[in-house]
């Protein structure tokens, strides 16, 4: 299974009733499975549960720790990136070098590492105190 496919699958799964906007991800954990999840919204939390964030989940509850690369899709002109919170989540999980994959529905597509998308990213290592 391709992890755009999946996305694309997933992407039409989506809950979106108020932004209207449906996001799909996939991503390969680096024990070689493939989890993914699509965006959803509640009323109470319009921007509701990102699909990047939904698809981590889905690899944490299965077990895997470890991104090796992730693809999103959503309709849009351009490649849509992770929103600064996903950009975090994913940085938990994955590698400075991880490829990001942003795909719109009409093909266009855009590939960039994990520190172009978070350049300067915290992380456990800013919280040693010796
Ligand atoms: N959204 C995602 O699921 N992933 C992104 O990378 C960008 C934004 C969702 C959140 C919300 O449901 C909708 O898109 C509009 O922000």
């Amino acid at each position: 299974m391709t992890l755009l496919l999946e996305a694309r699958r997933l992407r039409d799964m989506a809950y979106a009733p108020y932004s209207g906007f449906q996001v799909g991800a996939a991503l390969r954990s680096t024990d070689g499975r493939v989890f993914g999840g699509c965006n959803v919204e509640n009323a109470a939390y319009p921007e509701g549960l990102c699909a990047e964030a939904g698809a981590i989940a889905a690899m944490v509850a299965g077990g895997a720790r470890e991104i090796a690369e992730i693809v999103v899709v959503a309709d849009s002109p351009t490649p849509v990136p992770p929103c600064g919170g996903c950009r975090q989540k994913i940085a938990e999980f994955a590698s400075a070098d991880t490829h990001v994959t942003m795909v719109t529905l009409s093909g266009q597509e855009r590939t960039m590492t994990l520190a172009e998308l978070l350049p300067g990213a915290f992380g456990p290592s800013h919280m040693d105190k010796g």
